[in-house]
């Protein structure tokens, strides 16, 4: 067999539990899905449903004491769900990245923006041309290079979101992802954002997996959707073969909400 292509997610039966005291509080059972390389690919579902766990999941970066108790999760064929922390290490930010869901928190308020873009760039590349880096992941997502020297509370939200894909990118990883990007942003910034993305992917030939809960989004955005319900994967399908025809009972009911908010046309 050849080598899979680069960026390549495929998540097999996984399970993740919250660690307590108490024992272990299953909150991921049997979640399987697949963005292949180069594509887009949604992950969709109510708030609560385990989207984010998922994202977690992949980079073992989760916010609350928490371990994965079942499955596999292949990137370009290697088992991250078994990889040591000191390899992992490697693979964060550098060949998997991601911009998480709260875009307050993410960024740091006296920090200029220069020097949180840089900040990646320097850990894994080291001081030279980490300033050059930045400008040109900056430039990138359409900032100029002097907003380097400004600070978060001196830019839009859109910009804000600019800066944080710009962080993402700095490093070149191969697959992104992108958990409720647009979620704070009003429409027009929106578009303007998922468009950024789907250039972003196809320049850098980066496969992107967008988390939300907005299935406009997914019918603008993506090839592929994966639709979470209580902590499981309940349907997977290319993107519009999902709107015609849906075939588990909560995405109907899902796509039809949808159709009558007009979401899309
Ligand atoms: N900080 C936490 N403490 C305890 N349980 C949590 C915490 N975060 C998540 N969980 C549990 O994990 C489940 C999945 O949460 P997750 O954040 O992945 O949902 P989500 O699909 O990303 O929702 P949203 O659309 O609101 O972002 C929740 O229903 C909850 O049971
Ligand atoms: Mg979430």
């Amino acid at each position: 067999m050849g080598r899979a292509p680069a960026g390549e997610l495929r998540i097999e039966g996984l399970g993740v539990a919250l660690t307590r005291p108490s024992g272990d509080l299953p909150v991921l059972e049997n979640v399987s899905l697949h963005v292949p390389a180069g594509r887009t690919a949604a992950l969709v579902g109510a708030s609560g449903a385990g989207k984010s766990m998922t994202a977690y999941a992949v980079l073992r970066l989760f916010p609350v004491p928490a371990r994965i108790t079942a499955g596999r999760i292949l990137f370009d064929g290697v088992d991250l769900a078994r990889l040591p922390e000191r390899d992992l290490v490697r693979i964060r930010g550098r060949r998997i990245a991601m911009i998480f869901q709260e875009p307050g928190a993410a960024l740091d308020p006296v920090m200029s923006i220069g020097d949180q873009v840089m900040e990646g760039i320097v850990a894994h590349f080291g001081r030279a041309r980490a300033r050059e880096r930045a400008a040109e992941a900056l430039a990138r997502v359409g900032l100029d290079a002097t907003i380097m020297r400004r600070y978060p509370h001196e830019l839009s939200g859109g910009q804000r979101q600019r800066v944080l894909i710009a962080s993402a990118i700095a490093l070149g990883p191969s697959l992104l992802i992108a958990d409720e990007p647009t979620a704070a942003l009003d429409v027009t910034v929106q578009a303007q954002i998922l468009d950024l993305l789907d250039r972003l992917r196809q320049d850098l030939g980066m496969s992107l997996l967008l988390i939300t809960h907005d299935l406009g989004i997914v019918a603008q955005a993506t090839d592929l959707v994966h639709v979470m319900r209580g902590g499981t994967v309940v349907e997977s399908a290319e993107t519009r073969r999902l709107f015609a025809s849906p075939q588990h009972p909560y995405t109907r009911s899902l796509v039809q909400q949808a159709q009558r908010l007009g979401r899309w046309s």
